[in-house]
């Protein structure tokens, strides 16, 4: 374990197997960050004194000019020494559920989609998360990727993944292997993420593009058993290229319970298909709800760019930044 100060801010332990975004997380500390992969640039720090371990230096959340400054991603340090580190603690990052690794077994797969493998893994201890969250799954200690789970929280240690095949992908390859997927030694270390399911007063609009539709599960879902959220109505937006990317409108009923308080709006961009809205998601957004759309929470997960152009039309209707709530895919 080494001592981690963060300037002016108090100090955490850090293991010297563990990134320093993870450890300070691990102790309950605002550290900001979204993607905890590499990619999104929001936990960059100063390391003022002591020694890390640069896991990923070419990773696209720094730019030439971080480096040049000789910013690093809290994500992908791992400490070589007691360290002291700028940066700047967040309250609405404080973790509501203390992330932990733990060990896992597959217990069952199925396709849901020509290229979406459910994946369930089982924990011996509860799968303690809000849903919208999210956990780095581990495979034979090498390969780490982040998968949003799509079940509820629950005491049995299920953990539900729906993932989308990369051509090329190193992780999603292996998990559609059969015969890699059954002996690889599988670790999840969660949950984390800041797109979770809120209390809030407004009916939801949830919006999932490519592999998104995980964690926007979970949220449909999530307002399903809430006796908090038990009035709130669920505009679930669902982009994909073709048709054989969607789901149907019964599989999703089936899957929320949310009866009469979902309506789905399935739309796709690269081909037209009667009965179906074709377009861009947020131009579909922008169609069935217009300005209305500012009376809604607003969850959404997918591409950097489609979540870009849901962040951009929220913004042109005025929607204040904490009535949204996203997840880059990295
Ligand atoms: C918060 C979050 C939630 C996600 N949820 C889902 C989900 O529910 N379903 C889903 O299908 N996908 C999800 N993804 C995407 C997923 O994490 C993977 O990027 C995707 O499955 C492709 O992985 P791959 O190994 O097959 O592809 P690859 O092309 O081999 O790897 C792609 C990703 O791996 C990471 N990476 C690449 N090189 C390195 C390196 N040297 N060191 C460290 N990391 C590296 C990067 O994040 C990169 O984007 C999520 C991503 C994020 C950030
Ligand atoms: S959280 Fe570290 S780059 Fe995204």
């Amino acid at each position: 374990m080494y001592k981690i100060q963060i300037e002016g801010q108090g100090t955490f332990n850090c293991a010297a197997d563990d990134v320093l975004l993870r450890g300070g997380l691990r102790e309950g500390l605002g550290i900001p960050y979204e993607c905890n992969t590499g990619g999104c640039g929001t936990c960059k720090i100063e390391v003022l004194s002591g020694e890390v371990e640069n896991l990923w230096a070419d990773a696209p959340g720094l730019s030439d000019r971080d480096k040049r400054k000789g910013r690093l991603l809290a994500c992908q340090c791992r400490p070589k020494s007691d360290c002291v580190i700028k940066l700047r603690l967040d309250e609405k990052c404080v973790p509501k559920v203390i992330p932990k690794l733990q060990k896992v077994k597959l217990k069952h797969v199925q396709l849901v989609t020509h290229d979406i493998l459910e994946v369930h893994l089982q924990s011996d201890e509860p799968a303690q998360f809000i849903p919208g969250q999210y956990a780095l799954v581990w495979v034979n200690q090498e390969l780490l990727r982040a998968y949003s789970m799509s079940n509820l929280p629950n005491d049995d240690g299920l953990w539900v993944f729906q993932i989308r095949r990369v051509p090329d992908g190193k992780m999603t390859n292996l998990l559609f292997d059969e015969q890699l997927r059954e002996k690889a030694d599988i670790q999840i270390d969660g949950p984390y993420g800041l797109a979770h399911l809120q209390e809030q007063p407004r009916p939801i609009v949830c919006v999932a593009g490519g592999s998104g539709l995980a964690p926007m599960l979970a949220i449909a879902r999530g307002v399903a058993v809430n006796p908090h959220l038990q009035h709130h109505k669920v505009w679930f937006f669902h982009g994909g290229r073709e048709q054989r990317d969607l789901f149907t409108e019964n599989q999703l009923r089936d899957w929320t319970e949310l009866g009469e308080r979902l309506n789905y709006v399935p739309a796709t961009s690269s081909q037209f298909i009667e009965g179906i809205r074709s377009g861009f998601i947020h131009e579909v957004i922008q169609d069935v709800l217009g300005e209305h759309l500012i009376e809604h929470e607003i969850y959404c997960a997918g591409p950097p760019p489609m979540v870009k152009s849901i962040e951009q039309l929220a913004h042109q209707v005025g929607i204040p930044h904490q009535q949204i709530h996203f997840d880059r895919f990295f």
